[in-house]
């Protein structure tokens, strides 16, 4: 048996930060931010949370897809942005969803997030242990970006996106995982706890110390280093994919790519030798929105009829771990 996405729902923030709002606030401009990356503007949550937002684009998609809460079994959110840590996201958006046959977990591979829960959701269904599973990617990554740093603020922001898998005949798709923790410090966000061994502090206890530096607490990147490993990495895994799937690249309706920065998805193109028109943007609208991405630009081209039932599509996601995946399955 295979997953096949039967529903998608997607939800951003209001408001809304320009490039030009942003570069009163940092040394940059909106010109430098579009031609390096292609982002025009981000949403930003103001009431919503990562958790809240979640549970809209969750609800969307459960309607979209013709399913009930109820016939959940399975239900991950990838994100590590989240308000909660204990309970889980998913435990959260359980609850107010009333998914209540639903077992859940967060998943957090960063902007390979949904990528890696679209493999997990697909290997649940394989085996047989799931029929029906709930996929959400939420980020609030406004709470986790440096606002005086110039160099990741202009990237990111805020949103969730989610997609209904139903268990129907046919073999999973292709899919291909890969990590590299060893190059992990490319991109990084501490946890507010240090990790370093505790402070003796009040009597015999040994409490831990909140660390000062501005790095924890904020997301820290060697753009150039994620960039050269993103335009490596991402056409190497989509050709894997499509070797081991035996098909041909011409043959692929769209390439729906994590959506980091236009000069990537150009330059995947490009070493594909595929056709830019096949790789859909829209990051200009919301930036990198890590694990929300891919879903958020499948329910905008599931809803406004772009994706049709029959054609073939390549999913890859890449990011901080450094990790990376695709998967090319049929719509
Ligand atoms: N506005 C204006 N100038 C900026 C700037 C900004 N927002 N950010 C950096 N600069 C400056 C730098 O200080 C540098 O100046 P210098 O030449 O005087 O030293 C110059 O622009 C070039 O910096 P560099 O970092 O080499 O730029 P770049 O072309 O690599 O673009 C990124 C920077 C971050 C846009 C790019 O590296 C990138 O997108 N990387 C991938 C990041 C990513 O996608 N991360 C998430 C993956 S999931």
């Amino acid at each position: 048996m295979k997953g096949k996405i039967c529903g998608t729902g997607s939800c951003v923030p209001e408001q809304v930060l320009d490039n030009e709002e942003l570069s009163r606030m940092v040394d940059t401009s909106d010109a430098w931010i579009r031609e390096r990356t292609g982002v025009v503007r981000r949403h930003i949550v103001r009431e919503e949370t990562t958790v809240s937002m979640a549970v809209s684009a969750a609800r969307r998609a459960l309607e979209n897809g013709n399913v009930s809460a109820e016939e959940v079994e399975l239900l991950i959110v990838c994100t590590f942005t989240s308000e909660v840590l204990l309970p889980c996201a998913a435990c959260e958006v359980q609850k107010r969803l009333g998914a209540v046959n639903a077992a859940c977990f967060d998943l957090n591979a960063a902007c390979t997030g949904f990528m890696f829960a679209y493999n997990t959701a697909q290997a649940y269904i394989a085996s047989g242990l799931c029929r029906t599973i709930l996929l959400i990617g939420s980020e609030s990554l406004s709470h986790m970006v440096d606002w005086e740093d110039r160099g990741t603020c202009i990237l990111f922001g805020d949103g969730a996106g989610a997609a209904v898998l139903r268990s129907a005949p046919g073999e999973p798709p292709v899919s291909v995982m890969h990590s590299d923790g060893a190059a992990g410090g490319a991109l990084t966000l501490q946890s507010l706890h240090s990790g370093e061994l505790p402070q003796r502090c009040h009597g015999t206890a040994d409490l831990p110390e909140k660390p000062a530096g501005a790095q924890n607490g904020y997301i820290q990147m060697n753009g150039r280093e994620v960039f050269q490993f993103a335009v490596k990495k991402v056409p190497e895994a989509i050709q894997e994919v499509l070797t081991l799937g035996g098909t041909e690249c011409g043959q692929i309706d769209y390439f729906i790519l994590h959506q980091a920065n236009k000069r990537i998805v150009e330059s995947v193109a490009k070493r594909l030798h595929a056709d830019a028109g096949k790789f859909p943007l829209n990051l200009q609208e919301y930036g990198n929105t890590s694990s929300a991405s891919i879903p958020i630009l499948l329910d905008e081209m599931h809803r406004d009829g772009r994706l049709r039932r029959g054609q073939t599509i390549v999913l890859a996601g890449f990011g901080a771990g450094l990790s990376w995946g695709a998967s090319v399955l049929e719509w």
